[in-house]
């Protein structure tokens, strides 16, 4: 496949913030992406953009031509998109430019998009750059073998923190999570739809402060602390319960500072503090429980409940480098996976592989200003996640859900062939 031309714009995400949407031109059509933006973003992440979106929209222009000197036949010859626009763009850039290279080679080959990846495992994985042109070949049984499960999913119906930008009180942690055990993500999605309408109903009872507001990621508002919200949520027997502490954010000056000073912790304190709330509500996932520097204090936690969760974020920020510290530290065993925090779908694939072989469960996770982008359910079945953290409302996180939705039809229709 031969990229033609290459354009961008900027568009809006679901908060009202500009982001980037990217479009390429083959032989086949065109084709775009959009990158998402995040807020509470971990400090080692790589910057969204080399100075600013203006300048990163104007360095693609310039590079336009550049493009259709290279040859892309498979996953792994993005790398030679990356040695054309290394050093002039950042990292939403090259996700969202990627991601249509990878839309557009799917069309050329009659494939999804998460058919692309490992589409050469058993052969070399993620170094293959094999240059023969194959022609566009017909959906066979051996493309479904290898990847292939469909991850649970992880859906915010109840959130504080940096997305919820209202004056008074709010939750200190950023997330609380259902986590469902149903069969099918169709399934999952209905339920977890199912118990955050409920919800409503919950909140207006105990809060007198309700007003049936949601936040950047539609999850609802309140004004209830921790163990009041989890008191509610602890009835739901059909799913698993998981917290996103997000603690960096509200990490200052050697404290974690919630919003009743009294209750401002130490890290020890923090530590004991969310070990009883695990035992308490029985917590099945708990992201960023410490700040994104301390390694320690995950080991610690990880050590007192090696069969929960303990899931990197900002801690890992999708860099193969530091998650191999975090391994060696023990510090987590599941990774949260968000493409534009690296930019790189090579690195990505990186991430997976390590995470893979070392036995960390996978996330592929949204950000909290979204677009209508959904290569992420690609790319999250593609690589094998564990689990899909999307939400639960708004139609730029359902837009993910129903890919995934629309896999699993697939796959289902396949096998019953
Ligand atoms: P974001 O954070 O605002 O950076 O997308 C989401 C998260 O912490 O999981
Ligand atoms: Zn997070």
């Amino acid at each position: 496949m031969k990229i033609k031309g290459v354009d961008a714009k900027s568009i809006l995400d679901s908060r009202k913030e500009k982001t980037i949407f990217v479009s390429i031109k083959t032989a086949v059509g065109n084709f775009s992406a959009s990158a998402p933006n995040g807020k509470s973003k971990g400090k080692f992440e790589e910057k969204p953009y080399k100075k600013s979106l203006e300048e990163d929209i104007k360095a693609l222009k310039n590079l336009s031509d550049y493009f259709s000197e290279e040859n892309i036949n498979y996953f792994e010859d993005l790398k030679r998109i990356e040695d054309i626009v290394k050093g002039h763009i950042g990292a939403n850039t090259l996700f969202a430019l990627e991601s249509a290279a990878l839309k557009a080679l799917a069309k050329e080959k009659g494939k999804n998009v998460w058919q692309l990846i490992n589409e050469n495992a058993g052969k070399s994985k993620i170094s293959c750059t094999t240059k023969s042109e194959t022609a566009p070949s017909r959906r066979t049984e051996k493309d479904f073998v290898g990847a292939r499960k469909i991850p649970r999913l992880v859906g915010n119906c109840i959130g504080g923190g940096e997305h919820t930008n209202i004056e008074g009180k709010k939750p200190d942690f950023q997330e609380f999570l259902l986590i469902s055990k149903a069969k099918t993500i169709k399934e999952s999605f209905e339920k977890n739809k199912e118990i955050k309408k409920s919800l409503k109903i919950d909140l207006k009872e105990k809060d007198k402060n309700f007003k049936e507001k949601k936040n950047d990621e539609e999850a609802w508002i309140t004004s209830l602390n921790e163990k009041e919200i989890l008191d509610i949520l602890k009835k739901h027997s059909s799913v698993n319960l998981g917290l996103d502490v997000a603690a960096s954010s509200f990490y200052k000056r050697k404290k974690y500072h919630y919003y009743n000073p009294l209750l401002d912790r130490t890290s020890e304190e923090q530590l004991s503090y969310l070990v009883n709330l695990i035992k308490n509500f029985n917590l099945f996932y708990i992201e960023d429980p410490f700040e994104e520097e301390d390694f320690e204090s995950f080991s610690k936690l990880l050590k007192k409940f090696p069969d929960r969760l303990i899931v990197g974020d900002d801690l890992i920020v999708t860099n193969p480098k530091r998650l191999e510290k975090a391994i060696e530290k023990k510090a987590i065993n599941a990774v949260i996976v968000k493409p534009n925090q690296c930019g790189s779908l090579l690195e990505v694939a990186q991430v997976c592989e390590i995470a893979k072989k070392n036995k960390i469960k996978i996330i592929f996770s949204h950000r909290s200003g979204e677009t209508e982008e959904n290569i992420l359910g690609d790319l999250a079945f593609g690589f094998e996640a564990d689990f899909f953290k999307c939400g639960i409302e708004g139609k730029e996180r359902e837009a993910k859900i129903q890919r995934l939705i629309e896999i699993e039809k697939d796959l289902k229709n396949f096998k019953e062939v």
